[in-house]
């Protein structure tokens, strides 16, 4: 089958093994099937264009595949499509000191570019949990976010320059490193978050900057949902953040029974802020916090007294997400403007009270973004059809509430699959008339990851 896969690529790296399948056919969604024909291992930018223009040929649907850690679906073959991986493509390829700028291949490991920074006495700021296994290719794709867009922003901020073989297999240099480039549409931008539905990203160009001074993280207590935007105000209003994260004590416990870690404070509080600033604005810091328990806002907290500290912290809050994969938790990832969120937050949790009162919902998310994740977890005895289906009905009312704020119904996840459908709520008609149209100029025979993002 498709043989010409087999003319293009050594036997090496092509794979049509049903473990391999069953392995690059998903991400770590877990209501799609992995159902992929083949999974390809391209090692050139020329290999990929021959493939591209393979599949134009004969009409075979390509799905792009990172570190497959997408939360939507987004890297998933179900319908017999060829998997490409970027996974020997993962090399950093050049360095330029004076521009600050490294070309890395789209495989590289987020967590191998931030080392290869710090080797030279540089920072890539973009970092989440699952930096160890997550590629820059699918990070771009997605247009990554994370713990530290606070401070840093998203990963966008950070491309200055992009190799892409769109999806008629022609290969275009985007911005090339540049800072200024006032010469048009920035093409490159388009393909930011686009989640390989109008090409493939080959090549790219990171900018990194100077590292920050050392880290000093506080965990807070804070019993009234809403006070938690009074207390980043407050810091905010004082100190630079380099992250204002929060959880919710359901999800402390979590974490906690699966990682077998210690309280951080010394009676339970219903949410937790997370607070990360440099080490000079300490005493700002902890002059905010007085303030803040003088307020009421916050009943406790604690310190980090060293690297091993703020690392142990930082646990309770990065650990959430694989401590409740067991619940196959059915994800919302959703974003309003801060000003709108203490309102959104009562009503989102007076509705999840209200309809799912037989389940665990858990929280937690980037709270100084606007970003708010809010996972329902699934009962044991409850099968996965189910349990989904019932997630699906409510839903649109919580889109409703993102909705009458213009907020998103994907604030970092992206679409994929499982948002695709309600895309809607977050974008106008004229505008997915128009996204429609750019997919059709890229991509004219819908080979690039159909199905995803656009109906
Ligand atoms: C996180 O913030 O932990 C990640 O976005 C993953 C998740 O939401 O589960
Ligand atoms: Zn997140």
């Amino acid at each position: 089958m498709h043989q010409g896969l087999d003319e293009l690529f050594s036997p090496a790296q092509v794979s049509r093994d049903p473990a391999d399948l069953a392995v690059w056919g998903r991400d770590w969604t877990t209501s799609y099937p992995a159902n992929a024909t083949a999974v390809v291992f391209p090692k050139t930018i020329d290999e990929v264009v021959g493939l591209v223009k393979l599949a134009n040929r004969e009409r075979l649907s390509l799905v792009p595949s990172g570190g497959r850690t997408g939360l939507s679906g987004g890297a998933v073959a179900s319908n017999g499509e060829i998997v490409v991986s970027f996974d020997k493509m993962n090399q950093i390829i050049g360095f330029n000191p004076a521009d600050r700028l490294v070309t890395c291949q789209p495989g590289l490991v987020t967590a191998n570019l931030q080392a290869f920074a710090r080797a030279k006495g540089l920072f890539y700021p973009v970092d989440f949990a699952s930096s160890g296994s997550s590629q820059i290719g699918g990070n771009i794709a997605t247009n990554a976010g994370g713990i530290k867009v606070i401070r840093y922003g998203l990963t966008r901020d950070w491309i200055a320059g992009c190799r892409v073989v769109t999806g008629s297999g022609e290969l275009i240099d985007c911005n090339h490193g540049l800072i200024k480039n006032a010469t048009g549409y920035d093409l490159r931008h388009l393909f930011i978050g686009s989640e390989g539905t109008l090409g493939f990203i080959v090549e790219a160009d990171v900018r990194l900057t100077a590292p920050p001074e050392p880290q000093r993280v506080m965990v807070l207590g804070v019993p009234v949902f809403r006070d938690i935007l009074k207390v980043l105000a407050a810091f905010q209003d004082k100190l630079t953040l380099s992250a204002f994260e929060f959880f919710s004590d359901l999800a402390l416990t979590k974490v906690r029974a699966h990682r077998d870690l210690q309280s951080p404070l010394s009676s339970p509080c219903p949410f937790y802020a997370l607070v990360e600033f440099d080490e000079s604005s300490l005493p700002a810091a902890e002059a905010v916090f007085e303030a803040t328990v003088e307020a009421g806002w916050v009943v406790d907290g604690v310190l980090s007294q060293s690297e091993a500290q703020a690392a142990a912290l930082w646990q309770l809050r990065e650990g959430i997400s694989e401590s409740i994969a067991a619940y196959k938790p059915y994800k919302n990832d959703l974003a309003v403007r801060i000003s709108d969120m203490p309102d959104f937050l009562d009503d989102v949790d007076a509705l999840v009270s209200r309809s799912y009162p037989d389940f665990e919902v858990c929280w937690y998310g980037h709270i100084g973004d606007g970003n708010l994740h809010l996972n329902i977890l699934k009962p044991a005895d409850l099968p996965l059809d189910q349990f989904n289906a019932r997630c699906h009905e409510i839903s649109p009312t919580v889109f409703d509430l993102v909705a009458q704020r213009n907020g998103s119904i994907s604030a970092e996840h992206g679409v994929g699959l499982l948002k695709r459908d309600f895309l809607d709520y977050s974008r106008s008609s004229g505008e997915l008339g128009l996204m429609r149209s750019l997919k059709n100029v890229f991509d004219p025979n819908g080979i690039m990851n159909p199905g995803k993002l656009l109906k």
